[in-house]
């Protein structure tokens, strides 16, 4: 779908001349609105406790995390996006039939096709519009973000929305301690419109696939994955994690000419507070900055940037105009990153 934008010329069909469209200067993409939506259920580190051979003082010193939300049964990963989603979408004055474009990250789809983009379309009635999910597991709403940015930079979208939603509950397995205390379920969304500024500054995608046994969950139709549940190196991950965020923010201000200091608030990906206060302490940004759910979230993979986005904008946290850094890492390693004028 070509958006014709205030900038674009008419071709001599009268239809935008896409073509034109992209060498224009001066079309940004901003933020706005943001939404989310958390299952009603909680599961709190002592319920853990009673279903496990766990303990809350464990869970709270290794991973920062208290309770995470849990979906209903039959409560699906596009049932919560579609709640993110026309929260966003309220917050932007905008109407679900003004969505012209929608990325959605997540590794927990409803279905294997149709992809949950294009569920969420038809819930949404914005027949016709391109609609496609991305798994790049803890990275979705990154890329999905830096899509849906492209797409309204080029004139091709005008209101996009880019989610990342999960239901990781249905993929953790309960018996291994090791993951199932980490995970929770909900879903994020942000729409994005064409701006004269620039909202989004700039995004960082990265991806390196040798390391696709230390994270993974089988399940696809590589049979001889027989693991379907989630399976994870803690261990190196965590160390990894923090090294390659440390190098995407660096990546991020240098992108942009700044240093930490012009940063007003880092959201990073919320899978392990020692994993963000690692990453604050070697970038020499104070935790006052560091925005944080994980406490009341858990991992909730593509979800947690948004997720934290949404809660800290409704919180009064983060205010219009403030610089923000969004990152996020996970399985393949996929990790993305992106500067952000709130
Ligand atoms: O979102 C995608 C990216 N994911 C991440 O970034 C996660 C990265 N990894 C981590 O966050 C951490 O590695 C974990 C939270 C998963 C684990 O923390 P850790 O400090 O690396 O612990 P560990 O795996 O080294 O385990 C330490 C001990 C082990 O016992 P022994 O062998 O020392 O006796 C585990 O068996 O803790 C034990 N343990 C538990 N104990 C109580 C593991 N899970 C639990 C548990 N409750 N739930």
């Amino acid at each position: 779908m070509i958006y014709c934008s205030p900038h674009a010329e008419l071709g001599p069909s009268g239809v935008a001349d896409s073509s034109r469209q992209k060498s224009l200067p001066g079309i940004f993409s901003r933020i706005a609105g943001t939404g989310s939506y958390l299952p009603e259920k909680i599961l709190t580190n002592f319920d853990l406790e009673k279903m496990m051979e766990t303990s809350d003082q464990w869970i709270r010193d290794r991973t920062g995390i208290e309770r995470r939300h849990i979906a209903a049964d039959g409560q699906t990963t596009v049932d919560m996006a579609e709640r993110a989603a026309r929260a966003a979408l309220d917050a932007a004055g905008l109407a679900p039939g003004d969505v012209d474009f929608i990325a959605f990250g997540t590794t927990t789809p409803d279905m294997l096709f149709p992809n949950c983009g294009v569920l969420l379309q038809a819930r949404l009635g914005c027949r016709g519009v391109p609609a496609f999910s991305v798994e790049t597991a803890c990275s979705g709403f990154m890329y999905a973000l830096s899509i849906a940015d492209k797409f309204v930079r080029a004139g091709e979208a005008r209101r996009a929305l880019a989610i990342g939603a999960e239901t990781l509950s249905r993929i953790v397995d309960w018996n291994d301690r090791s993951t199932a205390v980490l995970f929770g379920d909900g879903a994020g969304a942000v729409v994005l419109e064409p701006a004269d500024a620039p909202g989004i500054l700039s995004t960082h995608l990265h991806a390196d696939g040798t390391y696709k046994d230390l994270l993974y969950c089988g399940g696809g139709t590589d049979l001889s994955k027989t693991r379907r549940t989630i399976a994870m190196s803690g261990n190196e991950v965590f160390k990894i994690a923090v090294g390659t965020l440390c190098k995407a923010i660096k990546e991020t201000l240098a992108a942009n000419g700044l240093d930490r200091s012009a940063i007003d608030w880092l959201v990073p990906h919320q899978a392990n507070l020692r994993i963000i206060q690692a990453t604050a302490r070697r970038l020499d940004l104070p935790m006052e900055r560091v925005i944080t759910t994980v406490q009341d979230h858990g991992n909730t993979s593509a979800a947690s940037v948004p997720l934290a986005l949404d809660a800290a904008v409704r919180s009064g946290k983060i205010k219009r105009g403030q610089l923000l850094v969004l990152e996020a890492f996970g399985g393949g390693f996929t990790w993305g990153s992106a500067l952000v004028r709130y």
